[in-house]
């Protein structure tokens, strides 16, 4: 058994954790390219790394790559309910990575699972929802000065870094790596889209066809749940308060309306907006006797779970992912994953093939770091265009497609303005 310092459930499960790891990489063809070139050429040498994500095969995957380019690697979970044991004791076991997380952690092993990474001492960081940064700011201010910068990985993360950056607070430069197209175009929507479904049926064994089916949010991720719901047969509604994007739901041929009323409709209710309390009392007073609700936003914060616990005279586990509230009238109402992310609490979280754009970003971004830091202004970046870029071509090559190239004619007439009609 590996003597590394760790935080794991069970290292007895690392073989089945390394198949499992090893599965998802035949998947992930342009990090194996990355990780073959960083073998060769170290370009995180020696560099501090706490990562902050979800611990899943994926991410397993990405850890074998940053530690390839030479990096000194930690890695501690970004969600108590994400966290696949096996693959946590296949890191330490087989890859000799440390890992602090345990599939069900309290909140206080949570945070000191995250205080184990800092304590690392990181040069860089890379986080899921900007935990480790805003921990490292509030609680170890000093170790800020060891930053050179971070990565961060999802939009809800995005937009705590950017209020960080407004409020003068940031001491490092930021990649936002949910910014890259190769990154919000796939893994947010076909990523959560696929899931989120995913994890409500593996949960749930329900029938979508013909179910009302009701989705809060219309950015990147609710569009793909709600496109992956119809394409299963259930009629989707959608709640926004963005007008652009309630226009966009509309027109893509969806029921739109505001939750006061869908609340009465649905027989699935599933969030992801990145805000709190997006399903409260006033919707759980209204709901259907057997409704289901779900979270696919990041934060547990979207469906109002303290209304619902104190409008219940009882809650019990029905089956592993589902808690029954059994309400005073009689109804029931089923929340799935705890109101947690129900495509990682519940399912597998996004499949291989997109989190190889989204950690092919990441590990290009902790090598531009590596490289630039030094030169970028302390707030958040952009993956530079040609990193995001080049990625595309890589998944397409990985994919055995090909596309056209412009003919010089071509390029000629787009870069000219006097040819008209
Ligand atoms: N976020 C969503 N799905 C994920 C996965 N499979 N691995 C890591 N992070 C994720």
């Amino acid at each position: 058994m590996s003597n590394i310092k760790c935080d794991i459930a069970d290292p007895s499960l690392a073989e089945a954790g390394k198949e499992n790891i090893l599965f998802a990489d035949r998947e992930m063809k342009v990090l194996e390219q990355i990780r073959n070139r960083f073998s060769e050429e170290k370009p995180l040498e020696g560099v501090r790394l706490s990562a902050c994500l979800h611990v899943t095969t994926e991410t397993a995957n990405l850890m074998r790559t940053l530690k390839a380019g030479g990096a000194d690697v930690v890695l501690c979970a970004s969600n108590p309910l994400s966290t696949k044991d096996d693959v946590a004791a296949a890191l330490v076991e087989e890859y000799d990575i440390p890992v602090f997380a345990i599939h069900g952690e309290d909140r206080e092993t949570y945070y000191s699972h995250i205080n184990a990474a800092i304590e690392h001492k990181p040069q860089i960081t890379m986080d899921d929802g900007a935990d480790l940064v805003s921990t490292i700011l509030k609680e170890y201010p000093d170790l800020a000065e060891n930053l050179i910068g971070s990565t961060e990985e999802t939009t809800t993360g995005v937009i705590r870094l950017r209020a960080m950056a407004n409020n003068d607070v940031l001491e490092f430069p930021v990649i936002a790596v949910n910014d890259a197209k190769t990154k919000h175009m796939f893994d947010n929507r076909y990523g959560t889209g696929q899931s989120t479904i995913d994890g409500i049926l593996r949960a749930t064994n329900i029938l979508l066809a013909g179910r009302e089916f009701v989705v809060a949010g219309f950015g990147w991720c609710s569009q793909g749940i709600a496109m992956r719901a119809e394409g299963m047969g259930a009629n989707v509604t959608v709640c926004e308060v963005d007008p652009l994007r309630a226009l966009e739901a509309h027109m893509s041929g969806y029921d739109v309306k505001p939750m006061s009323e869908a609340a009465e409709e649905g027989d699935v209710f599933v969030t992801s907006t990145g805000d709190i309390s997006v399903i409260r009392r006033e919707h759980f007073e209204k709901m259907k006797d057997g409704a289901i609700v779900a979270n696919s936003g990041h934060f547990n914060v979207e469906l109002d779970l303290e209304d619902l616990a104190d409008m219940a005279v009882n809650k019990r586990q029905v089956k592993p992912s589902v808690e029954e509230y059994k309400l005073q009238d009689g109804r029931s109402i089923f929340v799935l994953g705890e109101g947690r992310l129900v495509n990682l609490a519940a399912a597998e979280g996004h499949p291989a093939e997109v989190m190889d754009m989204s950690f092919a970003n990441q590990a290009l971004s902790a090598e531009h770091l590596a490289k630039e830091a030094a030169e970028l202004e302390h707030t958040v970046h952009s993956v530079p265009q040609p990193i995001d870029e080049r990625i595309a071509e890589l998944r397409l090559a990985a994919s055995g497609i090909e596309i056209d190239q412009l003919t010089t004619k071509q390029k000629e007439y787009l870069e000219s303005w006097q040819m008209g009609t």
